[in-house]
């Protein structure tokens, strides 16, 4: 298997489980740094070159990612660009160079990184729309909000951001992103006998490192089936620790990345009604660039989960499949009313409510032979009113204390129907009937909005963890709860980031 290193062709030989980072490294590419292992620090970022969505569009061209939690064996036939990639001869990137001249950098460990994610924000042309200042600054702390400083301090990194965005400059990287998978040693190229490429393949594959990169269910059903054991890998944000935190070896892995079915999203009538399905493997910033314009509410959500390196990667079926409760889609989706699509190597299918999805903490109703094919949704849904309160320690990259999420119709007077999740308060994320019944057709008075919120207080026994303590999630609920009916009322209330400038 061949991966392009800054445009140079390099065998892949590692293990299955051997990072990108040390790939890397162990090449003596060694500008890409270590901090925490876990995708928290960004010292090791660096960038994928993007192909085909399956999106019905070009999304940007350049994909940050974190290396420390990224198996090597899924980028065969992909293009990476690492820090070394960026100068030309002895003319620095323009990343590199306002880097200097804003004085970003004082140990320099963190510096790789940053320059990577503002080289990123640079090549996609992040700020082609951007009408001020502010909007500009803005995109310039999403794009590093993954990644830590801890000497320099963040101000004069995010002017070394403006000035690099600010320089007019022709595309400065060319990256041939059509590496393709047919030079990759082990895949064969045959387009007439789909049963034979697919057994070739999986005989081929087998005396590769053991990460298998089908790209059909049919190919992906039959790497199940001849290898049942192994883990299905989407973007790795979430498996990945299971290697670099519990040092646990993982043997085989089949990447659901490159299954084409898994990676649409589309929106089709059906029964006179648009249902949008996302594949399992469709990532976070491709769901905000299809369905951001309809739910700014989602987007504010999205912006807060993980960093642009993690939405980058991580997917929809991730955050279902590894049955967290903390994780943040699944209430998001009960009130959506939205619906799991689950598929088996053998073929079989079956539908899933998200709640019935979950059996206990981190327990799934997947049998071993199963995976999550996609989530669908109506699209009415998004016009309704709806909110995502996310609280969590700390603004970018926190995984959530408490997660609230809220779907109401009706007038501001009186639901009709109501939908409330939480995610975060107990062993698996709860969608509060009782609350709901509660609310629906009631005049939503003040006093029914205090009935409801002690409604809620009886109808959650929240978790104490390192996180939050049982009390304090409830109170947070609560408050979510009463926010969400005031705003459906039409009160104006500020935004939590005003009030932590206030
Ligand atoms: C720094 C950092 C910050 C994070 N912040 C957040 C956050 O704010 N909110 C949040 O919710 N999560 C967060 N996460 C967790 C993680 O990023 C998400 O859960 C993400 O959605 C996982 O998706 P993935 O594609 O990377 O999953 P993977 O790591 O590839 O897989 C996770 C699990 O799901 C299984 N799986 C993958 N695809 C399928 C499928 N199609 N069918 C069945 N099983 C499947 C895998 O076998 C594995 O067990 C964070 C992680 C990191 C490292
Ligand atoms: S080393 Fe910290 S994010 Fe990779
Ligand atoms: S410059 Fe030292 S950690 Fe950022």
């Amino acid at each position: 298997m061949i991966v392009e290193i800054n445009q140079k062709a390099m065998q892949i030989d590692g293990e299955p489980t051997e990072t990108v980072l040390e790939f890397l490294r162990r090449h003596g590419l060694k500008g890409t740094k270590e901090g925490c292992a876990s995708g928290d620090c960004g010292a090791c970022t660096v960038m994928v070159a993007d192909r085909a969505t399956g999106l019905g569009r070009q999304s940007d061209p350049f994909k940050t990612f974190n290396a420390c939690i990224a198996p090597i064996g899924q980028f065969a036939g992909e293009s990476i660009v690492t820090v070394e990639g960026l100068a030309q001869g002895d003319k620095l990137h323009p990343a590199q160079q306002s880097m200097m001249d804003c004085h970003g950098s004082q140990c320099g460990f963190c510096t790789p990184g940053f320059v990577m994610s503002l080289a990123a924000l640079v090549e996609n042309g992040a700020t082609d729309f951007a009408t001020d200042d502010d909007s500009v600054r803005e995109q310039v702390q999403l794009g590093i909000s993954g990644n830590l400083c801890r000497c320099t301090g963040y101000k004069p990194i995010v002017e070394a951001g403006q000035a690099a965005l600010a320089a007019a400059h022709d595309s400065w990287l060319y990256v041939d992103a059509s590496v393709s998978k047919h030079q990759s040693e082990g895949v064969t190229d045959v387009e007439s006998d789909v049963e034979s490429e697919v057994e070739s393949q999986v005989k081929n594959e087998a005396a590769n490192q053991g990460v298998y990169l089908p790209e059909s269910l049919k190919e992906m059903n039959a790497f199940i089936m001849q290898f049942p054991t192994a883990r299905l890998i989407a973007g790795g944000t979430d498996l990945m620790l299971e290697v670099t935190q519990l040092y646990r070896d993982i043997d085989q892995m089949i990447s659901v990345n490159k299954v084409a079915e898994l990676t649409e999203l589309t929106i089709e009538m059906h029964e006179g009604k648009e249902i949008c399905r996302i594949g399992a493997a469709v990532t976070y910033q491709d769901i905000e660039l299809a369905l951001g314009q309809r739910s700014p509410a989602l987007v504010d959500l999205l912006h807060r989960l993980g960093s642009t390196q993690i939405r980058n990667r991580g997917t929809l079926g991730g955050n279902f499949g590894n049955g967290s409760p903390i994780a943040d889609m699944p209430p998001v989706f009960m009130v959506l009313d939205g619906v799991l699509n689950i598929g088996s190597s053998s073929g079989a299918k079956r539908a899933s409510s998200i709640e019935d999805f979950y059996l206990d903490y981190r327990q799934t109703s997947l049998a071993a032979d199963e995976y999550i094919v996609s989530v669908e949704f109506p699209v009415q849904a998004l016009t309704d009113f709806h909110r995502f309160y996310k609280n969590s320690k700390r603004i970018e990259d926190d995984i959530s204390s408490v997660l609230g999420a809220f779907r109401f119709e009706g007038c501001p007077d009186q639901i009709s129907k109501a939908a409330i999740a939480f995610g975060g308060m107990a062993a698996m994320p709860v969608k509060l009937k009782e609350v709901e019944a509660k609310l629906e057709g009631a005049t939503l008075d003040d006093e029914l909005m205090s009935q409801a919120v002690q409604l809620l207080s009886m109808a959650m026994q929240p978790m104490t963890d390192v996180r939050a303590s049982a009390a304090y999630r409830l109170r947070m609920a609560q408050t979510m709860l009463e926010r969400a009916l005031r705003e459906f009322r039409g009160e104006h209330l500020p935004q939590v980031t005003e009030v932590r400038h206030a």
